[in-house]
């Protein structure tokens, strides 16, 4: 059990806190973002609310809280449940509706969900080994420059790769180039070439909070960034592939299905520095 917070209340994770007809229930008509927590702090908070933000706007959804309340919250749901690592969960669905029905008008009161959970299970030594991952078509929507809860592509690539003994999925679309690599089923990929990182642009991908933070550390790090389209079968002149995000931090890849890479040197100093700006990074007080 977990105390979790629920519009207003805090509530045991147990209790039936969401309506039946919430359209994020219903329809998965919503957002959601995940936060590290990091020795009681909020890792990147703010960056993750303006995203959030930014996404209910695009879509019309009321967003009821503002980065002192949630932070506020996330603080005192990290005390109550004795947890001072682990994962910030945001909701935030458009709201409960009478029956089911796909129209929407423009005065819902929204769902706000806020929790405070360990970590998911990883291996720690897989920043040291490295970790495979395989190739799985992208079969999302338009709207994946926003972290909407509709996520059942995502957890069908997830099942796909982790049924197979692999991380993550490198997800891809098609165009008249070819196969180009989208991202990861809950994750970023940029490449290194030997010369420069080359990640690919954001045209219906998630523009991922550790994406900019790595992007910006290897900018100052003098390492020039190239944003573009990252065809499949470029992926055999690579250096180094890397995944990204908020609870992978930055990972080396060893495998892409069974075409290996090296561990490489820039995975390893793009970490220990975001490892760094994550240590000094204090969320709002
Ligand atoms: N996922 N792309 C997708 C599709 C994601 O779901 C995520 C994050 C990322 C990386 O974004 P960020 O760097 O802001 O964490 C990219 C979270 C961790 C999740 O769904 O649990």
């Amino acid at each position: 059990m977990l105390y979790i917070f629920v519009n207003g209340k805090i509530l045991d994770s147990e209790s039936p806190a969401i309506k039946v007809f919430d359209r994020g229930m219903v329809f998965g008509d919503g957002l959601y973002d995940v936060i590290k927590m990091q020795n009681g702090n909020f890792i990147f908070l703010e960056d993750h609310i303006e995203r959030m933000k930014k996404s209910a706007k695009f879509f019309g959804i009321k967003f009821p809280y503002d980065l002192e309340e949630i932070f506020e919250v996330g603080q005192k749901l990290s005390a109550m449940n004795d947890l001072k690592e682990g994962e910030l969960y945001l909701q935030l669905t458009r709201g409960v509706d009478i029956i089911r029905d796909h129209v929407f008008e423009d005065d819902y009161e929204p769902t706000f969900v806020e929790i405070v959970q360990p970590v998911r299970k990883m291996n720690p030594e897989i920043w040291q080994v490295g970790a495979r991952v395989l190739l799985h078509p992208d079969l999302r929507h338009n709207f994946c420059e926003h972290k909407t809860t509709d996520l059942l592509p995502n957890v069908i690539a997830k099942k796909y790769v982790r049924s197979r003994g692999a991380y993550e999925a490198l997800m891809f679309r098609t165009d008249e180039g070819g196969k180009y690599v989208t991202e990861g089923a809950s994750s970023s990929y940029i490449f290194f070439d030997g010369e420069k990182i080359i990640a690919p642009k954001i045209e219906n991908i998630l523009p991922g909070i550790t994406r900019i933070k790595v992007l910006w550390l290897a900018k100052e790090m003098d390492i020039e960034v190239e944003e573009r389209r990252v065809y499949i079968d470029e992926l055999l002149k690579m250096k180094e592939v890397i995944l990204l995000s908020t609870l992978s931090r930055v990972l080396p890849i060893v495998k892409v299905e069974n075409f290996e890479f090296k561990k490489g040197e820039i995975a390893k100093k793009l970490d220990v520095a975001f490892m760094d700006l994550c240590a000094s990074h204090l969320s709002v007080k």
